[in-house]
């Protein structure tokens, strides 16, 4: 089994992306690394021990990694979008805090530590900003050259951003992580925005899980509803939440699910259009493509492997 390490601003979707990694015996889930976005960093911990321990995996161990960018300070902060996460991130449901507390041991170092023990055998999923990756990538470069896919949610090709005309909500945060990462050269995959907003979910899957009368099943039901509500409102032409997050988990899991192009990506560091994803121009020609960019997703399928994933840990 690869080894997996999920990099959270546990919201709604990143719980949804814990509970389809658990669901999975394709991979092992060897830790949780810890980001800000959706809710704070010290928030998204505390969901993320809360999470796991209601999903029945108390041995899932969580990291604290960066609080911000680099480029922002601590007081900068804010979460990013507590109308669609709600203000603790999962959707206001209220769920007992973990007894357990965060690793000693940093994210970072934990990141690099793996690279360096499970070599390709690691799969890095990050669903919020990049910041986590881009610091382990500067204090050990060399782990580019070791670690396994890096399979991104963040970013978009084909189509426009979801904050902001040009930027999609990951990559907004930390642009300049996101540039590293993109000219490391290390293996990654991009799960965009063209992608994600094809795979959603509806009220007529969340009554399944409540249906099932557990603790999980309702939980989840719960706070994936508050999901579908914001979206209701501010997108009511898709017709469902985006399952952004679990997609990046489910093609770590089975790359089928989705068709990738070779492109060299670009970050808009500076200017209006900061943040914002592009094929870069000047590397069209280059014949070392680090990065797969997923245009095409098998929606249906990936839904009926979610379902049954998370409806499996669910009923438990
Ligand atoms: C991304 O932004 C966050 O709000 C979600 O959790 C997801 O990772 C979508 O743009
Ligand atoms: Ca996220």
């Amino acid at each position: 089994t690869k080894k997996l390490i999920l990099d959270l601003d546990t919201g709604i979707d990143d719980t949804l992306a814990i509970a389809y990694a658990l669901g999975s015996s394709e991979v092992e889930l060897i830790g949780i690394t810890g980001t800000y976005g959706n809710v704070l960093l010290e928030q998204g911990i505390r969901n993320s021990l809360a999470v796991t321990d209601l999903l029945g995996h108390p041995e899932v161990k969580v990291y604290q990694g960066l609080p911000h960018a680099s480029t922002t300070d601590s007081f900068n902060v804010k979460p990013i979008s507590a109308f669609i996460h709600g203000e603790n991130g999962i959707g206001n449901v209220d769920i007992p805090d973990s007894q357990r507390m965060p690793e000693t041991e940093s994210a970072i170092d934990f990141i690099i530590d793996a690279a360096k023990t499970f070599g390709q055998d690691l799969l890095y999923v990050p669903t919020g900003p990049l910041t986590n990756i881009a610091a382990a990538l500067k204090k050990a470069p060399e782990i580019k050259d070791h670690m396994g896919n890096i399979v991104l949610m963040g970013g978009a090709l084909t189509v426009c951003g979801n904050v902001s005309t040009w930027s999609e909500a990951n990559i907004s945060q930390d642009p300049d992580a996101a540039d590293l990462l993109f000219r490391s050269g290390a293996d990654a995959t991009m799960i965009g925005l063209d992608v994600t907003l094809q795979t959603l979910l509806t009220y007529q899957e969340t009554k399944q899980w409540r249906d099932l009368g557990t603790k999980a099943g309702n939980f989840l039901a719960d706070v994936t509803d508050y999901y579908i509500k914001a979206y209701e409102t501010t997108s009511p032409h898709l017709g469902g939440c985006g399952l952004h997050d679990p997609l990046a988990v489910g093609v770590a899991v089975d790359p089928t699910l989705v068709t990738t192009l070779p492109i060299n990506m670009q970050v808009d560091v500076e200017g209006p259009t900061r943040g914002r994803t592009i094929g870069d121009n000047t590397r069209l020609n280059d014949p070392n493509k680090t990065m797969q960019v997923a245009v095409q997703v098998d929606a249906n399928r990936f839904l009926k492997e979610f379902m049954f994933r998370i409806g499996g840990l669910a009923a438990q």
